[in-house]
């Protein structure tokens, strides 16, 4: 068998920490012949519940799990890792004001990014979920300029997969057949959902669907309002759908992306599509050899140019916030 790699979750004690640890256990992100050893991260206040998180994988007796480390010490987490998953942040509060929750994760992005830059293999692959997953990313990256900026990445993934899972229901058919969906821009209510070049059973979308003012409407507002129609029918935040997205992203950049299959993921943008430089944007990639490329070529209408300019403007803003904010840390 191959040596383990290191996959480090943070926010492991956390609810998308739960559905993710055993998933990656089980070889859903490196594959079903890679052993892993987990770090587990999260903060003091969760750390009872962190052991316990420990404890039920070595009752799993996964296989594939090579070792667990469960700590509380941002060095010791990064130390010597192949993969982070950083699910771990401060979410908005009720009342809280938005410049308020950013200020907490460009400090916590801010204080990981150290820790990469010391102890993390440069190599490393890096997948921010915790929100605003693409300005926590760009933060990421801004403070460990040793690593590489194409191996910092945020997740875009999950909203990929629910549009992926809407053309699914809509058409009746497996959503293994339904392909290249985009979504592009922020993980955030401004993302757009582009099925221009999706394609059901091998026709394109809207050819299958018959109907562009759902596709043009509803299909977009469901795809951007998911989460929270989730909330209301769980009392809780999408958790196991974020974890097997994770899974997905990870798996499709370690392990390359299917001949004519293209997947949503927050990259350093270099500006391809008109859309701002320097954000992490969420574009339609390929994959190959650990390495991804943003798909070239693409024809994009003039109201899906509007679209990508409403999501980069937002983009452009936050990022304007967070440099505020790591101004006044
Ligand atoms: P949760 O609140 O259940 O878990 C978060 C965990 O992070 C907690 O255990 C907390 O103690 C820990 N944490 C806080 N600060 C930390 C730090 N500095 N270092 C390490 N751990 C820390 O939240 P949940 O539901 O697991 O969601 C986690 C994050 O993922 C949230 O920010 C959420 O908004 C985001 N999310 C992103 C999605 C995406 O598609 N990109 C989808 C769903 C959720």
């Amino acid at each position: 068998a191959p040596e383990p790699k290191r996959v480090l979750i943070t926010g492991a004690a956390g609810q998308i920490g739960y559905a993710l640890a055993p998933l990656v256990a089980r070889g859903a992100a490196l594959g079903p012949d890679q052993p892993v050893i987990l770090h587990l991260l999260d903060i003091e206040p969760a750390k009872q519940a962190l052991e316990g998180v420990r404890m039920e994988l070595v009752d799993s007796a996964y296989p594939l799990l090579a070792g667990v480390v469960a700590t509380t010490d941002v060095n010791e987490a990064f130390n010597g890792i192949d993969v982070a998953i950083l699910v771990g942040g401060f979410p908005r509060k009720a009342g809280m004001e938005r410049k308020d929750v950013m200020s907490k994760n460009v400090s916590i992005y801010k204080a990981q990014a150290a820790a990469l830059e010391k102890h993390g293999s440069k190599n490393a692959k890096i997948l921010v979920v915790a929100n605003p997953a693409n300005t926590n990313a760009l933060i990421l990256k801004e403070n460990a300029p040793s690593i590489p900026a194409e191996n910092i990445t945020a997740m875009t993934r999950l909203d990929h997969n629910r549009a992926l899972g809407q053309l699914s229901e809509r058409t009746g058919t497996h959503v293994g057949k339904v392909r290249n969906a985009i979504i592009w821009g922020n993980h955030s209510s401004t993302q757009y959902p582009d099925v221009n070049h999706a394609t059901v059973d091998g026709k394109p979308a809207r050819e299958v669907v018959k109907d562009d003012a759902y596709l043009d409407g509803e299909f977009i507002t469901t795809v951007q309002q998911r989460g929270a129609a989730i909330i209301k029918a769980r009392g809780l935040s999408s958790a196991l759908s974020a974890a097997s997205s994770a899974c997905d992203h990870i798996r499709d950049w370690v392990l390359g992306t299917p001949e004519g299959t293209f997947v949503s993921m927050g990259v350093l943008s270099d500006g391809s599509y008109g859309a701002p430089k320097d954000v992490i944007f969420s574009f339609p990639v390929t994959t190959k050899d650990g390495k991804w490329s943003i798909v070239q070529g693409l024809d994009i209408d003039e109201r899906s140019a509007q679209l990508l300019k409403t999501t980069g403007d937002e983009l452009v803003e936050e990022k304007a916030l967070a440099q505020e904010c790591l101004a006044d840390l």
